[in-house]
């Protein structure tokens, strides 16, 4: 491909996805199309031979682009994926033309140094000091298992590096925790019977006497308490726990206090109900996805750590083939003697030209006018007798359940399920399902800068015909 068509291609590209995100309100949230579809749809041998661009993209534009999950529609309101700032779309493509790779100085010396200055950003975001440190990761899961990791290395003295897990340690969160942590404790070595899930209270913050006890109940029987994590913005709710609690127990019992605010770091940026007062920064580690609440294109994840040094004394190895002989003054920041990756893509970009072109202030007021639709949904369903919700939703993850009196769980269960369904079928909408306290909700969840309250309204609207027509069928029938 020469310089000419890449150009080409390049304005065609761009025209086709400023026509997409100019009209995407009218597309289908979800694609009326079947899994069975879909694979026949790509299904051809390895390509030997070249075919023209306009072929190629041809093929996304019948093939592709119509059978995508919209997430940018004003109607997405699903499993936390934003639509994403069309900056940071920019910004990606630019991060491939370039390729540079942050892992090393050598591969990427601007890269780099950008990259620690929005490293810096959310670390002065969270309240963290100038010592604090951390790594753009491929996203929370990923993040809350070097969370994990930080932990167990500083807890074992940094022995467990070399010689393992000897000892019987345990971990502790609520139980409204999200699966990445039941993943890491697990990936550390720990196992997953060492992570004691903890109730919660009406609001769904965890319940510090049901910690007091576990601990009690753990080192009674000889078993070594390594971490407590503490929940800022749960998946379900938007829940946070009190940290300064955790703070305070993780001190007198040496534990690592790590945070997980991957979804709800959003709220650091809001104007109307700022969340910088709740003890963040007290936190040793802290999971804040900038690919969640700040709208950036997937992936951008990000660890951040109180003392960066903890990230060197867990990950600090240099093998000949990568050590940089040529920084006898070490002055080349290499992210792989200080992170968990090596190469990587050069997530900081799109992070830096979201915050350079909207500014942080304007994507607060995305922010608020996210929790502003949940609050409203939460006003809505108050005002009626069909639907509750399970909590006044402090960020914008909301959840809401249709009562329908006489039904058992499983066929409560079975409702919701066909509702959303219905809901998918219809291309208005896209939201989720989930359990909280032994029942089944809808789980709604705005993290879009196009969203409207006029959403809010018709989505409820919704919900309530597709209930009643559910009700009917043989399939909630509560015998
Ligand atoms: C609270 C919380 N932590 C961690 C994660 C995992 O993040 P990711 O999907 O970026 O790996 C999620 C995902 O929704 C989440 O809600």
């Amino acid at each position: 491909m020469d310089a000419a068509e890449f150009r080409a291609l390049g304005h065609q590209v761009v025209d086709l996805l400023a026509e997409y995100l100019e009209h995407i309100e009218e597309r289908r949230v979800f694609p009326a199309v079947q899994p069975s579809e879909l694979q026949p749809l790509f299904a051809e041998p390895l390509p030997q031979d070249p075919s023209p661009p306009q072929a190629v993209v041809g093929e996304l534009e019948t093939k592709l682009i119509p059978n995508c999950t919209h997430v940018g529609h004003p109607g997405y309101m699903g499993l936390i994926t934003p639509s994403p700032s069309p900056v940071g779309v920019i910004a990606d493509l630019i991060c491939s033309a370039l390729n540079q790779n942050p892992g090393a100085y050598s591969i990427g010396p601007a890269a780099v140094a950008l990259e620690r200055r929005v490293l810096r950003w959310l670390t002065d975001l969270c309240g963290y000091g100038p010592e604090a440190g951390g790594n753009l990761t491929s996203g929370g899961m990923m993040a809350n298992f070097i969370g994990l990791k930080l932990a167990r290395d500083a807890v074992t003295g940094d022995r467990a590096q070399h010689d393992g897990v000897r000892e019987a340690y345990t971990v502790y969160v609520s139980e409204e925790r999200h699966v990445s942590i039941d993943k890491a404790v697990d990936s550390i070595g720990l196992g997953r019977s060492a992570l004691r899930a903890l109730p919660t209270d009406a609001r769904f913050q965890l319940r510090l006497e049901a910690l007091e006890a576990a601990l009690a109940e753990d080192k009674l029987h000889g078993r070594i308490p390594l971490c407590v994590i503490g929940l800022f913005g749960t998946t379900n709710t938007g829940a946070v726990d009190d940290l300064p609690a955790l703070r305070h127990i993780a001190d007198r019992e040496g534990l690592w206090l790590h945070v997980d605010a991957a979804y709800g770091g959003g709220m650091l940026l809001s104007h109307q109900w700022p969340m910088r007062d709740r003890g963040l920064e007290l936190a040793d580690s802290i999971t804040l996805d900038p690919h969640k609440w700040f709208y950036a294109p997937l992936d951008a994840g990000a660890i951040l750590v109180k003392d960066q040094r903890r990230l060197t004394a867990s990950f600090g190895i240099r093998p000949p083939y990568l050590t940089d002989e040529l920084d006898q003054a070490g002055e080349r920041y290499q992210f792989y003697v200080h992170g968990f990756e090596q190469s990587r893509r050069f997530r900081g970009l799109k992070v830096w030209m979201s915050f350079k072109r909207y500014g942080a202030r304007q994507i607060g007021v995305w922010i608020d006018n996210n929790v502003r639709q949940a609050k409203l949904l939460h006003q809505l369903v108050a005002e009626q007798a069909e639907f509750e919700a399970a909590s006044d939703p402090p960020m914008s993850a909301i959840c809401i359940r249709y009562l329908a009196p006489g039904l058992t769980h499983h066929a409560a269960r079975r409702l919701h399920a066909l509702v959303a369904q219905r809901v998918e079928e219809s291309g208005k909408f896209w939201i989720s399902t989930t359990e909280l306290k032994g029942k089944s909700w809808f789980r709604i969840n705005p993290v879009n800068f196009r969203t409207r309250e006029e959403h809010m309204r018709r989505l409820l609207e919704l919900l309530r015909q597709e209930s009643r027509a559910a009700l009917q069928t043989a399939a909630v029938d509560p015998a």
